[in-house]
């Protein structure tokens, strides 16, 4: 049997909690950490699996990290040409962020990899990072789309100037790390602005680049230098509980130390657009990412038709955004959405399942999801194995009217170990069951 939570109404959350740090940042620090040259100080590192799959991906290539606590690592670069040829499958478990930046960093080496994963991600789309890779000069296999992924070893790659089909920082970070390893100065240009941190991190290990509206311009053969990078709490998973606060936030409740990079906070524009008091109180601490606590206060919320732009700006927040319609006075409509049936889960189907199930109306479209506001019943969801859709249907519980229980929840130690502990100690009743 897998694993399930049990959780009951509960009509309030309060206090002050905080959360682990930020998985695509932790995952990045490692890479970049790994193929610097000098030893990178890692606080806030968020010891996730996910994470850790990266953390054993670059220890197999000869990257010695010492652990010194949970969340502080100190990563031994071995310099741009240092990576050594790992003697089995990296396993990259459920993680598609490791799994698709790898393909870019090792697309240029002079050894074969090959990357897998767990059942999930043996599903998930990985052409559209294999394809720009081949236009470098990589030879990369995959099997009809998907992974095991194979990459072979060439003797050099070149720069492209690839204008991405679709909004994907994996798709835009993969290029970009394999750019390091190619002749000339690679362009890339987004159909919309995706979460930055591999540029910022870039930028702060002295890479040069020139980045513009929507497009970024780097040299290859550049080197990089270890940077302390100091990891903030992980925007996306203060979310669930931003959601909580607005919904039931008495008399109110804040979220300590926060991630708010703009390119990952499109989730709070849609909560104040749907009527949703927040307040964000930056705190003064020096890094390359902006942080803040982020008090939230119950408040009525109202259904909105999503601004599309705001899609790849809260791109992991939907499945949370649902609750928070279903919630809401009113209709909501999501389009543009696509790029969510190739998430962990099909998100727009596993949570239109769901809420149907908990009694809300709604209307699955091919690219989103109307959502008419209401109570959820109790009942019983499956979370298809998607840590985010599992942790969702948690906070359902502050408008609910029996017990829900939520199967196949093991994932969400894929990017939350402690999510139940945070989730007790603002109000909620969850429970491992
Ligand atoms: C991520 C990019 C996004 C996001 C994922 C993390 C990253 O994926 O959904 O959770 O760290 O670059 P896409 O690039 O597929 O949109």
């Amino acid at each position: 049997m897998t694993a399930r939570y049990r959780v009951s109404p509960v009509d309030q959350v309060r206090g002050r909690v905080r959360v682990p740090g930020d998985k695509s940042i932790s995952h990045r620090s490692l890479m970049l950490g790994g193929i610097a040259s000098g030893t990178t100080e890692v606080s806030g590192f968020l010891a996730s699996a996910d994470c850790l799959a990266t953390l054993e991906a670059q220890r197999q290539m000869g990257v010695q990290v010492e652990q010194l606590s949970p969340t502080q690592l100190r990563v031994h670069g071995v310099g741009a040409r240092g990576l050594a040829a790992p003697a089995r499958e990296l396993d990259m478990g459920n993680a598609g962020t490791a799994i698709r930046l790898f393909m870019g960093l090792l697309a240029g080496q002079p050894f074969a990899s090959t990357l897998t994963g767990d059942e999930s991600l043996r599903r998930r789309p990985m052409e559209r990072v294999a394809g720009p890779l081949r236009l470098m000069g990589a030879q990369i296999l995959t099997q009809e789309g998907k992974p095991p992924v194979k990459i072979l070893p060439v003797p050099t790659l070149h720069a492209v100037d690839y204008v991405l089909p679709m909004a994907s920082a994996q798709v835009k970070s993969a290029v970009l790390l394999a750019a390091l390893r190619a002749e000339g100065t690679t362009k890339v240009t987004e159909p919309a602005p995706t979460r930055d941190h591999t540029e910022r991190m870039l930028e702060a290990f002295g890479v040069q680049l020139r980045r513009e509206a929507g497009q970024v311009w780097m040299a290859g053969g550049q080197s990089l230098t270890a940077a302390p990078v100091s990891v903030p709490g992980d925007f996306s998973s203060a979310a669930f509980f931003i959601v909580a606060g607005v919904i039931a936030g008495l008399p109110g409740f804040t979220i300590e130390n926060v991630g708010i990079n703009p390119t990952r906070t499109g989730l709070l524009d849609i909560l104040r657009l749907m009527g949703a008091d927040i307040r964000v109180h930056p705190r003064n601490e020096a890094g390359t990412e902006p942080i803040a606590d982020i008090e939230v206060r119950a408040s009525s919320l109202k259904g909105i038709q999503v601004p599309e732009e705001l899609v790849p700006l809260s791109i992991d927040e939907f499945p949370i955004l649902f609750i928070a319609a279903a919630c809401a006075s009113g209709e909501t409509l999501v389009t543009g959405a696509e790029e969510l049936r190739v998430k962990e889960s099909d998100r727009l189907a596993v949570m239109a399942e769901g809420l149907t199930r908990l009694g809300i109306v709604n209307e699955l479209l091919p690219d989103g999801i109307r959502i008419q506001g209401g109570r959820f019943t109790g009942g019983t969801i499956d979370s298809h194995g998607d840590h985010r859709v599992a942790m969702s249907f948690s906070v359902a519980s502050l408008r609910c009217d029996g017990d829900i229980v939520v199967e196949d929840v093991e994932n969400v130690g894929t990017s939350f170990p402690g999510f139940v502990e945070v989730a007790q100690a603002a109000g909620l009743q969850v429970y491992p069951a």
